[in-house]
């Protein structure tokens, strides 16, 4: 088989197929996709033998707005025997380089939830398996390709790999991020999930350092602003609605009660942009885009909420939008968008300047 699996939000499977079909073309690589809704993955049939894999190395993971795991899927093994599954995904990986890694995995339904248990106990047994048949290791793990298991019921699975280099590191590509009992709404965990995707990790001592100026739109009741603030931040909360007393309390939030669009700073000096207002796309989008042209923030992270229909289409036409208004401002601004595990009809862009950030990190400025 030369599939190419995508993992994605359920309800998304036509959005990220229409991603897939544009961004393979980019590489030289023709296919279609199979689509059932809801089903919560797409699989790209490729028509170029190689070309699945090519993808999987090739195609920048982190570029795919609705992927959340990207797969080469090799077989489909169904009807298997329960009394001894272990041996056809013993064959099937026969020719499988030795992988670091074994995720057995399902769909993020309703329907497969209800094979989590199964999953975790089948991995145990077949994790030994897998290692004396010398196809598992723990030696040098993050060269070696991830080998995926995805079970559609307890006897149908598919078998894949992905490459570390280029994948989401998550089981099911899903972050678990534990809900913070003090936080005043769930939406924290679309910025945590944000921060952690787009800001990598030996660089938060620099960009998410404590003292830094953050502004926030459309902040009440405040789970965006409470990451800034747990992160030691200053921040300035805009919206009319009320901030959670146990933030104002902190003494490092200023709540103002203005319209999220016409509020700017009076100095330059804010670090951070986030905003979760409900708004028609294009319009937050022009908004950041102007906090850029003005100079009134180094980096941004902001939720587009997506129509009813033609999904794919508005993301694009936005992205575009950004790209063309960026760099009329300069040609280093890098755009980053993702739909997270946390968003649902929305998703999440992330904006900065990598020349300034390079700057920063050299000590040039702070
Ligand atoms: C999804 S909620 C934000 C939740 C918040 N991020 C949190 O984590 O608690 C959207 C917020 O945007 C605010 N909002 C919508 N339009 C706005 C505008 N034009 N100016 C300021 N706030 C606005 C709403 O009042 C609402 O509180």
């Amino acid at each position: 088989m030369n599939h190419l699996m995508l993992y994605c939000r359920p309800g998304f499977e036509k959005e990220m197929a229409a991603e897939i079909q544009d961004k393979a073309v980019a590489l030289d690589c023709f296919g279609f996709s199979r689509v059932v809704e809801n089903s919560g993955y797409v699989l790209f049939e490729c028509y170029g033998e190689e070309d699945a894999d090519k993808l999987a190395r090739r195609l920048p993971f982190r570029e795919l707005v609705f992927a959340r795991q990207m797969l080469v899927m090799t077989h489909e093994l169904a009807e298997l025997d329960p009394s001894d599954r272990i041996s056809p995904i013993l064959a099937a990986v026969a020719n499988y380089p030795q992988c670091g890694e074994l995720r057995v995995e399902t769909a993020d339904t309703n329907e497969a939830k209800e094979l989590t248990t199964f999953c975790r106990k089948f991995s145990v047994p077949l994790r030994q398996a897998l290692r004396g048949a010398g196809k598992l290791t723990q030696e040098e793990t993050h060269r070696r390709p991830v080998l995926h298991l995805f079970f559609l019921a307890n006897n149908h699975l598919m078998v894949g790999y992905s490459y570390t280099t280029n994948n989401s590191p998550f089981h099911m590509g899903i972050p678990r991020l534990r809900f913070p009992g003090d936080a005043p709404s769930r939406s924290t965990l679309k910025l945590e999930e944000a921060l952690h995707v787009f800001v990598p990790a030996d660089e938060w001592e620099i960009r998410l350092r404590s003292g830094l100026n953050a502004v926030d739109l459309g902040a009440s009741p405040g789970g965006w602003t409470y990451q800034l603030v747990k992160r030691d931040m200053m921040v300035t909360s805009v919206d009319n609605g009320p901030m959670a007393e146990s933030l104002m309390e902190t003494g490092q939030v200023k709540h103002i009660k203005e319209d999220g669009f016409r509020y700017r700073p009076t100095k330059k000096n804010t670090y951070w942009l986030v905003c979760d207002m409900v708004e028609k796309p294009a319009r937050v989008t022009h908004l950041i885009a102007s906090w850029f042209r003005d100079g009134l923030c180094q980096e941004a992270i902001f939720n587009l909420k997506l129509p009813m229909k033609k999904r794919y289409a508005e993301v694009e036409h936005n992205l575009d939008m950004l790209k063309t208004w960026l760099a009329e401002i300069d040609e280093h601004f890098v755009i980053q968008a993702k739909q997270l595990y946390h968003d649902r009809e929305e998703i999440t862009l992330h904006v900065y300047n990598m020349q300034q950030l390079v700057r920063r990190k050299s000590g040039a400025i702070q």
